[in-house]
């Protein structure tokens, strides 16, 4: 991620806002600082009020102090540049800052991530800051990196969005014909005359009556989305450009939120130096759900290593019941990150705040102000073991043979569908097929549908509703040379506007699966059908292809109802390759024998062979292989290397098919001899 040579080892640190507090503690947090081995602080996150007090007045003498402090410190930067709440005096004095709501509320000043990103106001007076903050701060050579606004997201539809909607779809269709033809508008007489006629998809237009999920016109919908995610993207880029004109060097970031609908991530990636992303687990999330996220987030920059730029290291104030992170859980999710290809370990926060909502979001330094905490500690031993690491594992990437497709329009559109089932949840989809793999420790890239195919495997892809434009193409050509594609019932419906693809489902994959879909049953909750696959029955839900055989061979049938005896699972040998359909949803113990049995069959090999508890991953660089091993559960586990290898922390040496133990919740790195 950073690659620079500024950065010899795993940053250590996080948010640091120093402005929130009296002078006087700030010798106090350098000390503590040094005692927890934190060697990087993000500032200046949320500081555009105190840097901008009126519209001609800027005042940088605060953070003039911090950066001094720092720097004589020895603390690294992530420089933030604040643009991600603006302040009171400008929603006063120009309040086409402020955001529209989807309901056509249009807000006024307060919370953050408040800015309409189509503002003038907003572009110009953000543009300003980070002109003047490059330009103060371009020669201190401890910031290794920028932070653009924070988390940038949500969504605006006030009229100045409505006026630059009008002009990207102009841009996109070039003529009014074409955009009624992209978005059916010969569909209950919505045929448009002009491009005035264009506006806002939102609940006082074509989103009035809706559930708020789906859509009545999905085309308008996810052009919209893309249109969103476009417009911010222009800020990110916008602000970016001034800080390459000042600091080529510096690699520009912004912080990430794993799956996150409403910003394309796979698209934002291609403009930032390096991802980052802020990992928020919940209480009761399980171990494979924050890995898919690091994969997924690691994917979207072709598997480079990724700054984790923040996680708690105790509670987070906005879950539902605020958990603490049992003991050993802030290291094993920090190995977690790490072991997913985090080249940082960073936090959010330094000091706990005393006011606001975020007066109850943990921090390395707690409301008591000392060292003397559990967070504390184990932060500190921690940083420590972080240094042992020093340089070895930085940059090192993952070397999986097998890929999950992960389309963030496909997404959208499978939410926005009015049918064929309210159970229909992609990401659900993506994570079971993702565990599947996880437990029996394979890895596994998250791609998009730009990424290569060739160096893979085995390339699933879970309800491909969407198949964009040439993608059909990309799989065939993927099986044709040899690789293995499985995708499920509802792929290959709809074309990027969401527009049926006819002559039979699923589309344009029907020769490389060499099946028909005739039709598609949608089961309530309560209700499953059945199939057996090796001797052992499994439900059928949510969704029941009823298909036909082309070239296909069948390697399931239903039990019950009127399509019992049809396939439920079938193969297809296309070119040197083969394509697997699974025509329905099923739990998880099929998809963990259905996976395996494929892996084995295209020649895919775990990493080990261990406990499922046991999460398991490798990165290598030109420094070696380093094997992740980590232990979800609370109690102690062994497993068997087929080499040796050592600990990297504790230099401990292991000998092949030697018993391992790893206590409960612990983390090892080993690298391979
Ligand atoms: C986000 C933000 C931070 C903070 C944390 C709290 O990730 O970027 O500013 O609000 O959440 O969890
Ligand atoms: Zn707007």
């Amino acid at each position: 991620m950073v690659e620079s040579s500024k950065v010899q080892k795993i940053l250590y640190g996080g948010d640091y806002n120093p402005e929130q507090w009296p002078e006087d503690i700030w010798e106090e947090d350098m000390r503590l600082f040094k005692e927890a081995h934190i060697d990087i602080v993000t500032l200046n996150v949320f500081s555009w009020a105190q840097l901008q007090p009126s519209e001609d007045t800027y005042d940088f003498s605060k953070l003039d102090k911090i950066m001094e402090l720092v720097q004589k410190n020895g603390l690294k930067v992530c420089m933030a540049t604040s643009t991600a709440a603006h302040p009171a005096w400008m929603a006063r004095k120009y309040p086409d800052i402020l955001r529209t709501e989807k309901n056509g509320v249009k807000r006024k000043f307060g919370s953050r991530h408040n800015s309409c990103p189509n503002s003038p106001t907003y572009r110009k007076y953000a543009s300003k800051l980070v002109e003047k903050l490059a330009e103060r701060y371009k020669d201190y050579d401890n910031i290794v990196c920028w932070h653009i606004s924070n988390e940038f997201g949500g969504e605006c539809y006030c009229e100045n969005c409505e006026k630059r909607f009008r002009s990207w779809v102009k841009d996109k269709y070039k003529t009014i014909e074409e955009v009624n033809r992209a978005w059916n508008m010969a569909f209950w007489g919505h045929t448009l005359y002009d491009f005035e006629d264009i506006v806002t998809p939102d609940l006082r237009s074509e989103e009035f009556e809706w559930d708020g999920i789906r859509t009545n016109f999905q085309g308008i919908s996810l052009d919209y989305a893309r249109f969103n995610s476009d417009s911010l993207l222009e800020c990110f880029l916008l602000e970016k450009e001034i800080l390459k004109k000042y600091t080529p060097d510096i690699p520009v970031t912004t912080n990430l939120m794993g799956m996150y609908k409403p910003l394309d991530y796979q698209k934002w990636a291609e403009y930032m130096d390096f991802v980052s992303w802020d990992n928020y687990p919940t209480y009761n999330a399980k171990p494979y759900e924050p890995a898919l996220s690091h994969d997924l987030m690691r994917g979207c920059k072709n598997g480079k290593p990724f700054a984790l730029m923040e996680q708690t290291p105790g509670v987070t104030n906005w879950h539902l019941y605020c958990s603490l992170k049992r003991p050993g859980v802030m290291r094993l999710y920090s190995y977690q990150a790490m072991a997913h290809g985090a080249d940082t370990v960073m936090f959010f926060q330094m000091r706990r705040s005393i006011g606001a909502c975020e007066k109850y979001h943990s921090a390395v330094i707690d409301h008591v102000g000392t060292s003397d905490t559990r967070v504390f500690r184990e932060v500190s031993a921690l940083g420590k073991e972080l240094e042992t690491i020093g340089s070895s594992i930085l940059g090192a990437r993952s070397k999986a043979e097998i890929a999950i497709v992960f389309d963030w329009d496909n997404w959208r559109a499978i939410d926005w569908s009015a049918g064929p089932s309210r159970l229909l949840n992609y990401c659900d989809q993506i994570k079971k097929y993702y565990y599947a793999l996880w437990r029996n420790h394979y890895p596994v890239d998250i791609i998009s549908v730009k990424d290569d195919l060739s160096k893979y495997k085995l390339v699933i892809a879970p309800m491909l509703y969407m198949c964009k434009k040439g993608y059909d193409q990309t799989i065939r050509s993927f099986v044709e040379n040899g690789g293995t594609f499985v995708t499920t019932t509802f792929s290959g419906y709809v074309d990027d506007n969401d527009l049926v693809v006819t002559g039979g489902y699923p589309g344009k994959l029907k020769d490389i699966l060499g099946i028909w879909v005739e039709e598609l049953d949608a089961l309530p909750p309560e209700e499953a059908n059945s199939f057996i696959y090796k001797g052992t029955e499994y439900p059928a839900q949510v969704l029941c292809d009823v298909l036909h055989l082309r070239s296909a061979n069948e390697l399931a049938k239903y039990e019950k109802d009127f399509y019992a005896g049809a396939p439920v699972i079938t193969v297809n040998a296309f070119g040197a390759g083969k394509a697997y359909y699974f025509a329905t949803q099923s739990n998880d113990d099929f998809y963990k024998e259905f996976l395996s049995d494929i892996c084995s069959e295209c020649g895919v090999q775990p990493l080990l062979k261990c406990d499922e508890d046991l999460e398991v991953t490798e990165r290598s660089n030109s420094n070696g292989d380093f094997l992740f091993v980590l232990n979800h559960s609370q109690e102690k586990k062994e497993f068997v290397l087929p080499y040796d290898a050592c600990n990297l922390v504790t230099g401990t040496e292991y000998f092949k098919g030697k018993e391992i133990k790893i206590s409960g919740k612990d983390a090892m790195i080993l690298i391979k001899k």
